[in-house]
């Protein structure tokens, strides 16, 4: 079955080509990085506006590197929300228009079961139940996960997601756009031991996250200690590169132990990470000596799957029409926010 999606949820516009939810015939991104990076964040109106410049041919790339034209689909996939309403409506419009013309049936996918089912993009398919990490820009959670790729939420943060906190502190330092892959990056030279910033694991068994004390914690050590000492500010009083490993580490170690931790509480033998910040080298590196030591599988999509793509929005769609059957015709859905 040949499914074409589109992602256009925030400031990466997507459309990929996928046979049966894992073969991927085409992965078009095109990234908006350039765009909003002076502004330290995305900016809702440009990204609209950029989308709607792009959508069109970044779907006829897709199909054209596929080598299929739109009479071989058997459905359009496309990012229902959650997002930036402005952003999702036109990618969410181009596959209404497109499944119209096309008489196939439109599948809105939502943004985070996408990312789930990048799980399943993976070398090798993930073969019982799994606890999966969802840990995005948006989102920090944790769902269990079946093979069919039904997921069930066991817990997700109180406050902030993880890539925020990244996000943010990384504007703090002003390191730029967007802030975990700068992060990552100056993490690599750095002692992760150097500082201790907090972590919230809260009580024994519990699957919630709450990110917004160390965000507060890396506010207030730049505030008391300075700028940081790098390539262009020597005179610092602290490295950069310390200071990002340990607040990396901070973040990198409550996401392996509450993914553990569900793993051990409902009795899986598999866990897998996913979303933007699954694409940290850290966290992948950790993540993969827990699961070795518990004697655990471990799935990570390949980083390019990570970050928001079209890829996994057109396996989750192949996943749920397996599932559950055509819907009807969907053309009057509507894009949501939150
Ligand atoms: O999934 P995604 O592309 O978009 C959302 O759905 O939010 O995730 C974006 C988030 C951003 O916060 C970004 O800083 C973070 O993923 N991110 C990373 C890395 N690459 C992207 N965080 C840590 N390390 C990375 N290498
Ligand atoms: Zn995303």
């Amino acid at each position: 079955m040949l499914i074409l999606g589109i992602e256009t949820s925030c400031d990466e516009t997507a459309a990929a080509v996928v046979e049966d939810g894992k073969t991927v015939l085409s992965n078009v991104v095109a990234s908006q990085v350039p765009i909003h990076g002076p502004y330290g964040g995305v900016v809702p109106e440009l990204a609209s506006r950029k989308h709607l410049e792009y959508i069109i041919p970044v779907i006829d790339m897709a199909l054209k590197r596929a080598q299929r034209s739109g009479k071989d689909l058997d459905a359009v996939a496309a990012t229902r929300g959650p997002g930036l309403v402005g952003a999702l409506l036109v990618g969410l419009s181009a596959a209404k228009a497109l499944a119209y013309s096309l008489a196939v049936p439109l599948i809105p996918v939502n943004h985070l079961d996408g990312h789930i089912q990048a799980a399943f993009l993976g070398g090798e398919q993930p073969d019982g139940p799994f606890a999966c990490l969802v840990v995005s820009g948006g989102h920090t959670a944790l769902y269990r996960v079946e093979t069919s790729g039904a997921a069930e939420l066991l817990g997700a943060t109180r406050d902030d997601a993880a890539g925020e906190a990244f996000d943010k502190v990384a504007k703090l330092l002003g390191i730029g756009y967007p802030g975990g892959i700068a992060i990552d990056n100056l993490a690599s030279a750095g002692n992760p031991d150097a500082f201790n910033f907090p972590r919230a694991l809260f009580e024994k068994d519990s699957l919630e996250f709450s990110f917004s004390g160390l965000k507060t914690a890396a506010a207030n050590f730049i505030r008391a200690h300075g700028e940081p000492a790098s390539e262009t500010y020597p005179g610092g009083a602290y490295s950069i590169h310390d200071f990002a490993a340990s607040f990396q580490e901070a973040i990198v170690d409550v996401l392996v132990t509450k993914t553990m931790r569900a793993a051990d509480r409902f009795g899986l033998r598999r866990v897998a990470a996913v979303g933007g910040v699954a694409a940290n080298g850290r966290l992948r590196q950790k993540l993969a000596e827990r699961a070795g030591a518990g004697e655990m599988k471990l799935f990570l999509p390949p980083v390019r799957f990570c970050t928001d793509n079209a890829v996994m929005i057109a396996s989750a769609a192949y996943r749920m029409w397996v599932r559950s059957g055509p819907s009807g015709s969907l053309l009057d859905v509507d894009a949501f926010s939150r």
